[in-house]
């Protein structure tokens, strides 16, 4: 199935204040040098603000991460979760069209999306709020034919169920998730065989659904009223969630192993790193450092040894007027700020420590990470 960049773009993309600071601090979550890992969270961002994801918005993403664009890219286009073209305003139907739904009446979801919808995958509806495509399995065989809608799925449907579901949808509401023919989970059409003692004090729905009906966000877009980013990695984490829930409750609801702390594992390296709120906040006023027009000699250092500083990285100081070690080594709190403000993902310089590492180098010496890109490239 070829899933292709839409031929109408937007002139570009910016997150909004609130989803900038998120993307910002979902990067801290991984160590130096490995920020290319918040891809798919930054994308899911994007494309919850903007309901589609446009060129602009992944190369956004790519420069956040300082990763090439086709990385980024490549992303976006492999995982049906990411729409590349516009979708309806309500929401965006996604019909398994794989062997075991195929057999089962997928077709007949199909033609229902045609006439409901519109004739062709990806054609938003003559009122704009629905859209609908075929997509690969889902993971639901055993509840063949299904849809996801949204974030949840409609499993065991029928072209009547799946039309009613279809017009819940347009008239605003929101047909409780799940199997659609009575079934409670998985289990035999007819009924448990083996088992049958845990029928008993189950809840309304199964799990997935139970939790769906809960969250009451399946087609739901983030508006500002989420709970709010949860950083304890960082010093600047909200202190009074709107939710009620302390910050600690909404964190180890998400299964996030702690320590005595309350640190998890992995979030102790970034929390050392992190600086306390009131050093950050003492922002130096800015101040432009002396640049080149051009490398000396036209012999530029290769500015990728200093950990932190990838191929597009090192682009834009070129372009700034940085060509050498000893330019890096020698700038002042004011001059990092300077930079740091025309960088498309600020701290990175004192959290990668450059003007340490800047200073070694332009003395003719190694860091630990110069010498590893060395013996790499000699290997
Ligand atoms: S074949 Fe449809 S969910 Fe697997």
């Amino acid at each position: 199935m070829l899933r292709r960049l839409h031929p109408d773009q937007p002139e570009d993309f910016a997150f909004t204040e609130a989803n900038r600071k998120w993307a910002e601090a979902q990067i801290t979550k991984y160590p130096e040098g490995r920020q290319a890992s918040a891809i798919i969270p930054l994308l899911w961002r994007a494309q919850e603000q903007e309901s589609w994801l446009s060129r602009p918005a992944i190369e956004h993403v790519a420069d956040m991460l300082d990763m090439p664009y086709i990385r980024a890219l490549e992303v976006a286009s492999f995982y049906f979760m990411f729409h590349l073209q516009p979708v309806g305003s309500v929401a965006h139907i996604q019909v398994c069209g794989t062997t075991s739904c195929m057999i089962c009446g997928a077709e007949d979801l199909v033609a229902v999306c045609r006439e409901k919808i519109a004739p062709k995958p990806h054609e938003v509806s003559a009122d704009g709020k629905m859209s609908w495509e075929e997509v690969e399995c889902l993971g639901a065989c055993a509840n063949a034919p299904m849809a996801q809608i949204g974030k949840d799925y409609y499993e065991d449907l029928t072209a009547e169920s799946f039309g009613r579901i279809i017009d819940e949808l347009i008239a605003g509401k929101v047909p409780v998730p799940g199997p659609q023919n009575g079934r409670y989970a998985a289990e035999p059409l007819k009924g448990l065989t083996s088992l049958t003692e845990y029928d008993s004090g189950r809840t309304q729905h199964n799990a997935s659904v139970q939790l769906a009906t809960e969250l009451g966000d399946t087609v739901k877009h983030i508006d500002g009223s989420e709970v709010p980013v949860l950083t304890p990695w960082l010093t600047d984490r909200p202190a009074t969630p709107k939710n009620g829930r302390s910050v600690d409750d909404a964190d180890r609801s998400q299964g996030r192993p702690v320590d005595e702390t309350g640190t998890s594992k992995q979030e102790a390296p970034a929390k050392t790193r992190a600086k306390p709120k009131a050093e950050a906040s003492a922002e130096p006023e800015e101040q432009q450092p002396e640049t080149l027009t051009s490398a000396r000699d036209g012999k530029p250092d290769d500015l990728k040894l200093l950990k932190g500083v990838g191929p597009k990285l090192e682009q834009t100081l070129n372009e700034l007027g940085f060509f050498h070690f000893d330019q890096i080594a020698a700038w002042t709190p004011e001059q990092v700020a300077w930079v740091d403000n025309r960088l498309k993902f600020k701290g990175r310089i004192d959290r990668d420590d450059w003007i340490e590492q800047a200073k070694t180098l332009a003395a003719g010496g190694e860091t630990e990470f110069s010498a590893r890109v060395k013996k790499d490239e000699g290997d």
